[in-house]
């Protein structure tokens, strides 16, 4: 199979409104298909046409070989499916959760005992087996979420911002479980707000009302969604002095990344100029995928407001 997921001009409305338009991705195996987007913008009701779970309004879509539309029931034992709330039982134990979902999604008995102490181990819950799951702390609870949601080995795992709410050492673990996890064949979709996630991403769909506004490998949407030279610049109140760089001809975007400015200049040699303006310190930088973020996000509005 070329590709895992593939849809095309799929839809959602919801009354008058459109959630999802005429979205149209394709998502090869084994990778890690990060699904970007602001607030709202149509990530989760994507992801739950593509679990069987909502019916599309109109186009179409195929997961790991199975029609959307008409096929519905017979993606389902193929996929992982977890959300931000992961549906676990508080008062079950490790084990009786992980028994709980092998026995949901029909994992033959045979296999059951070994692939829930794989389970376990990989969230790092050895020793812990009977211990309550109310009694376990977040990170190890998402851990123990996405055991359960890949206890049947499933093609494909879809993850709504599974890492949301967790300390940063926490996903760290989870996102290196995820790449281990597609190094061995699982395809990954995963939905987040956080950068470095998605710079560990193999490919990057960006959505903005429902409508799919860039898709490409990190590396590619920086290279080509930046035309210019990026600058950090350190100068005293970037807050105030942001409208007057902006105002500068060879300025294209600026905007706060903490105490510094990020500057789009049109060429190398004015990073000197810049300096010399602003009586700043300012060094080339590679944008990251925020940077890209902020540049798509400018490139729609002017596109909209006809700037
Ligand atoms: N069942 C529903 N009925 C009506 N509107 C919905 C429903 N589900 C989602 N929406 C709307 O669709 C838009 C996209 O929602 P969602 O897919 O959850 O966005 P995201 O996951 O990117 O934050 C939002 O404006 C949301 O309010
Ligand atoms: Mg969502």
């Amino acid at each position: 199979m070329e590709y895992v997921v593939t849809t095309d001009q799929l839809t959602k409305t919801f009354g008058s409104f459109t959630a999802v338009n005429q979205l149209s991705i394709a998502i090869r195996p084994g990778e890690i298909y990060g699904f970007l987007g602001p607030n709202g913008s149509g990530k989760s009701t994507t992801i739950r046409m593509l679990c069987g779970i909502l019916e599309p309004t109109a186009g179409s879509g195929r997961v790991v070989g199975f029609d959307l539309a008409t096929e519905a029931e017979k993606i389902k034992p193929h996929i992982g499916y977890m959300s931000q709330k992961f549906s676990l039982y508080d008062d079950l134990t490790v084990c009786e959760n992980l028994e709980f979902y092998a026995g949901l999604y029909s994992v033959p008995w045979r296999e059951r005992k070994v692939r829930i102490l794989e389970m376990v181990e990989m969230a790092g819950l050895a020793g812990r087996e009977k211990e309550l799951v109310a009694n376990l702390s977040v990170g190890f609870k998402q851990r123990l979420a996405l055991g359960c949601a890949i206890i049947s080995k499933p093609a494909i795992l879809f993850l709504d911002e599974p890492t949301s709410g967790i300390s940063p050492t926490s996903r760290k673990m989870f996102f290196n479980i995820i790449q281990r996890l597609a190094n061995e064949g699982t395809t990954v979709m995963v939905t987040t707000h956080f950068m470095d996630e998605a710079e560990r991403c193999s490919s990057i769909a960006f959505i903005s009302e429902g409508s799919l506004i860039a898709n490409d490998t990190p590396d590619n949407l920086r290279n080509k969604v930046i035309e210019g030279v990026l600058a950090e610049l350190e100068i005293e109140d970037p807050m105030g002095k942001l409208q007057e760089i902006e105002r500068l001809t060879y300025v294209k975007e600026c905007s706060v990344h903490g105490s510094l400015l990020h500057v789009l200049l049109e060429q190398e040699q004015h990073l000197q100029e810049l300096q010399a303006v602003t009586r700043g310190r300012a060094n080339r930088i590679t944008p990251s995928l925020e940077d890209v973020f902020i540049a798509l996000s400018r490139k729609k509005r002017r596109a909209e407001t006809g700037e």
